[in-house]
């Protein structure tokens, strides 16, 4: 049996929406809302214990781990995640207009590296509809137990020169439920998306959204972040720092998954196109987050993401310049228990 247990012998999406399925009957709105997230928590293996909380943007972050966008898309199961021991959740991409992303089969599993290849392509159930789900959550009084990121994409037929307006409209719509935007321009798969991870590119998205009246959670301006690719070249990334200083963005996630294929190139299905995530990525994300660091100095927050798989992992990314963290792929392999590992091995050894 595969370390994922009998989801591992499901097809990677069929596994993703089983999991969320199940995570949507304990963790949505309606009767019995705060024993079923107590039962929840009971079953993933009780609270993680909290190191000291860390205090940014107006928020308290229960612990520095945080779940990476792309797991809860839609905000289905907003409510679960505080309860599985995550310090702060990023849902999204979110893109204005519903779209239903690549065809599948989109997810691959290359499990003799823990690693995932995917190409969704977005699937998105609209701005609209997320600030429905949203709503839904606030109103039980239960949404800000953990600090909440909404990651905002284009959709798939907005021209490059107009997707300033798709970033805008979902900021725009559901910034009110959010600590931290994070603009998504580093997704492999949505066709010329990352021609705009260049400093004309993003600084013409941040502008767009410093001019907007946005309204964050606890009545403050959000904080703007910008996720960038592994795949930007040391030189490129001074220049991206400049230009989110200029805009006046509080930071950068890094990173996304990568085009490149470090590691893995044997794997039957290394092929697929896509992008890789996992501890094969885990080098050059974090390059990237060190090199992000040497440019921006203190001036800007980073959040690291890309292949941490435990707590010796989430150590070294803080040591190379993160001030947060966040799992996708870990999490999908591991569940629960890799949270609480994470979050012990950081309270026990703050860095
Ligand atoms: C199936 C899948 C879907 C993802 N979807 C998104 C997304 O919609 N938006 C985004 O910014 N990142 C997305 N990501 C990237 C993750 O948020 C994360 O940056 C990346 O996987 C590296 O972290 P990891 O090695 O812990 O998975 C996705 C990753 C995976 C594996």
């Amino acid at each position: 049996m595969s370390p994922l247990g009998v989801l591992g012998s499901l097809d990677p999406e069929r596994a993703h929406r089983t999991a969320m399925l199940a995570l949507k009957l304990a963790a949505g709105p309606g009767p019995f809302l705060t024993h079923r997230l107590r039962l929840l928590g009971r079953a993933a293996g009780a609270a993680a214990p909290c190191e000291q909380p860390t205090r940014l943007w107006g928020a308290n972050f229960p612990n520095r781990l945080g779940l990476a966008a792309g797991l809860d898309k839609d905000a289905e199961a907003v409510l679960a995640w505080a309860s599985l021991g995550f310090g702060f959740a990023e849902i999204g991409t979110v893109t204005p207009r519903p779209q239903g992303g690549n065809p599948r089969p989109r997810i691959f599993r290359i499990p003799e590296h823990a690693a995932l290849i995917n190409r969704m392509g977005f699937p998105s159930a609209g701005k609209d509809a997320v600030e429905a789900r949203l709503a839904a959550a606030a109103a039980t009084g239960m949404l800000d137990r953990i600090p909440l990121g909404v990651n905002v994409g284009k959709n798939r037929d907005t021209a490059n020169e107009q997707a300033w307006r798709d970033y805008l409209a979902v900021a725009r719509q559901l910034s009110g439920y959010a600590t931290y935007v994070c603009v998504n321009v580093s997704s492999p798969n949505t066709p010329g998306l990352r021609d705009l991870e260049s400093p004309t590119g993003i600084r013409s998205i941040l502008a767009a959204l410093a001019d907007a009246d946005l309204q964050g959670r606890w009545a403050r301006r959000p904080a703007v972040l910008v996720k960038i690719s592994p795949d930007v070249a040391e030189a490129g990334l001074e220049r991206l720092v400049d230009a989110a200083l200029a805009e006046g963005a509080a930071g950068f996630i890094a990173t996304n998954t990568t085009v490149a294929r470090p590691a893995v190139s044997s794997a039957p299905l290394a092929a697929e196109q896509g992008g890789l995530s996992g501890p094969p990525l885990a080098a050059a994300a974090t390059s990237a987050l060190a090199g992000l660091r040497r440019a921006a100095g203190n001036r800007l927050v980073l959040i690291g993401a890309g292949g941490i798989d435990g707590a010796f992992e989430a150590r070294r990314r803080l040591q190379a310049g993160a001030d947060l963290l966040q799992v996708y792929t870990a999490f999908t392999y591991e569940g629960p228990r890799l949270v609480r590992e994470i979050a012990a091995g950081l309270q026990r050894r703050p860095h």
